[in-house]
């Protein structure tokens, strides 16, 4: 880091503001000092903006040309490309279009007529999400925002004659939830971007002149608290340009102070750089990780973009949804929840449900989750599957996945706790305390849960410990 050379201005400016007197607004903040250089040993170094950790729940929204054909979901156009001749792509597109029909064509139906950027805004709000990822631009090179740099493929060119991105930025931030963007590196069939792979990436042309000018236009003009990027898996960050790209972002964009970006800059990147780690997609380790990572996941078990034909078993159920943001938040990590909007602009009916599912046990059991900390162990399996997260102070919640035999709730890696001190236990969202005994030769706390059918929520039940 270039430190040295900054640290000699503010103190010269601290210096001025003593002598000019006290009422002066404090704009001096020393981070604000630091210059990352464009390497990822500086990179690394910035410490990460801390309202992603707190926030633990995202959506994420794959919305594109892909949603007109709506078949096998956001890689319909490669996945066509590279079918056999009697291949279910080849065949859906015989069946349903005319002879010579390219993918451009499914643009113009990409029409979002019914899109109400505000009812999604208060759709993601009432599902307890705090943060919103759309994706602004596929791998298939389209952008949700009227970018120039995208001529003739874009939401103002052809399709919704709409500014997607922006209508949908304004309403996620009218509902005080974080708006952020992912964005696609590369872009399958760009001809400039094939012409530099043809050269074995020596040559940049994409990057000079496409990608990079839009990913400053996308960053300037919307401000997206989170860039998720994608599609890095060809190249190297050298020809991505990412460390000279993040320099511009942590130092002199906009967005410096409060945006975080994922791991996905290149091959041999992810899980190694990057504010937090998305590592693979439905990335989740099950084990506490030492570095802020975050576990990307669909809902429609197979497909990001929405599918058409997907049937009520290709979803989670809202068990297992909350099974995974057990894990999730109790190994330290941010679950992203993806939806996959249809072409007209809607979420249908199943996603509402799941997403409202979620908000309604959040709102009772959300105090586990919000501004958690993992705890010392993160997973207990003795009677029930149990995931724990605490406050960080005198509280430790324990997710209880499967309502136990008989009502006894049986853990085994808490004993610690009802052996130094007499804790207070009380389920959330019912009054009263749960009594409890402990048998320290076996090393088995046993909780009395309440009578099931008194209980105010219908999947997976927090248990709160208070430590006296
Ligand atoms: C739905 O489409 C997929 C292709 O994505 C296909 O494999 C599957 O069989 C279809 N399901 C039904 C019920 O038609
Ligand atoms: C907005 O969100 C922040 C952070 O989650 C919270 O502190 C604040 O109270 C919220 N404001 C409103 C008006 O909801
Ligand atoms: C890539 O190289 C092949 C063979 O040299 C050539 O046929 C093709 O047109 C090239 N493609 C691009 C996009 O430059
Ligand atoms: C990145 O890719 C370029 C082009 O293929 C190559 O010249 C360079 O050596 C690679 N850099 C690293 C660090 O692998
Ligand atoms: C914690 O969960 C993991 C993954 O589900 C499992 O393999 C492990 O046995 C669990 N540990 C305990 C102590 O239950
Ligand atoms: C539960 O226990 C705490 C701590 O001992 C106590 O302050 C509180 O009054 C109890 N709550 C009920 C409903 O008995
Ligand atoms: C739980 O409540 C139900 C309904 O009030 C009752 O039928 C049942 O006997 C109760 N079970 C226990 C174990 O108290």
């Amino acid at each position: 880091m270039k430190r040295n050379f900054y640290w000699c201005f503010l103190i010269f400016f601290l210096n001025i503001g003593d002598i000019s007197g006290l009422n002066q607004p404090q704009t001096v903040n020393v981070p604000k000092a630091d210059k990352y250089e464009p390497t990822w040993d500086s990179l690394d170094t910035r410490p990460i903006p801390p309202w992603f950790d707190e926030v633990k729940i995202g959506i994420f929204l794959h919305w594109g040309v892909f949603s007109v054909p709506s078949f096998g979901g956001e890689w319909f156009w490669a996945n066509w490309q590279d079918d056999d001749p009697d291949g279910e792509y080849v065949k859906f597109m015989e069946k349903n279009y005319p002879p010579g029909f390219t993918y451009q064509g499914f643009a113009k139906d990409f029409t979002a007529e019914f899109f109400d950027p505000d009812e999604w805004a208060e759709l993601f709000k009432n599902a307890g999400a705090k943060y919103v990822i759309l994706t602004s631009k596929h791998h298939e090179g389209y952008t949700l925002w009227p970018s120039k740099y995208s001529f003739g493929w874009n939401v103002h060119d052809v399709g919704p004659n709409r500014d997607l991105l922006g209508d949908l930025a304004q309403a996620v931030r009218a509902k005080n939830l974080t708006f952020g963007l992912y964005h696609s590196l590369y872009e399958w069939y760009n001809p400039i971007y094939l012409a530099d792979k043809n050269n074995s990436f020596t040559t940049q042309e994409f990057v000079d002149n496409k990608m990079l000018p839009e990913m400053y236009e996308v960053i300037n003009n919307y401000q997206p608290s989170v860039l998720w990027s994608d599609g890095d898996w060809e190249a190297n960050d050298t020809y991505f340009r990412s460390t000279e790209f993040l320099a511009w972002l942590y130092n002199d964009s906009p967005v410096k102070d409060v945006v975080l970006v994922n791991d996905r800059w290149g091959i041999d990147i992810p899980c190694k750089h990057g504010d937090f780690y998305s590592c693979k997609d439905r990335y989740n380790p099950g084990v506490l990780q030492p570095h802020k990572w975050e576990n990307a996941m669909t809902l429609d078990k197979s497909s990001w973009g929405f599918r058409r034909n997907a049937s009520l078993s290709d979803y989670l159920t809202i068990e297992e949804l909350l099974e995974t943001l057990a894990q999730t938040i109790s190994c330290g990590g941010n679950i992203l929840i993806n939806v996959g909007p249809t072409k007209e602009g809607t979420i249908v009916p199943i996603f509402q449900e799941r997403l409202l599912q979620l908000g309604s046990w959040l709102s009772i059991n959300g105090e586990a989750i919000y501004k958690s900390k993992p705890w010392t162990v993160q997973n207990d399996t003795l009677t029930s599957d149990v995931w724990y997260t605490s406050d960080g102070d005198k509280n430790v919640y324990g997710i209880v996945l499967h309502w136990p035999d008989k009502s006894v709730l049986q853990l085994g890696s808490t004993v610690s706790l009802f052996s130094e001190t007499s804790p207070t236990v009380s389920l959330l969202g019912n009054t009263g305390n749960l009594t409890w005994n402990v048998d320290s030769d076996q090393g088995i706390v046993s909780i009395e849960l309440p009578n099931k059918s008194t209980v105010a929520n219908q999947w997976a039940w927090v248990v709160k410990i208070t430590s006296s």
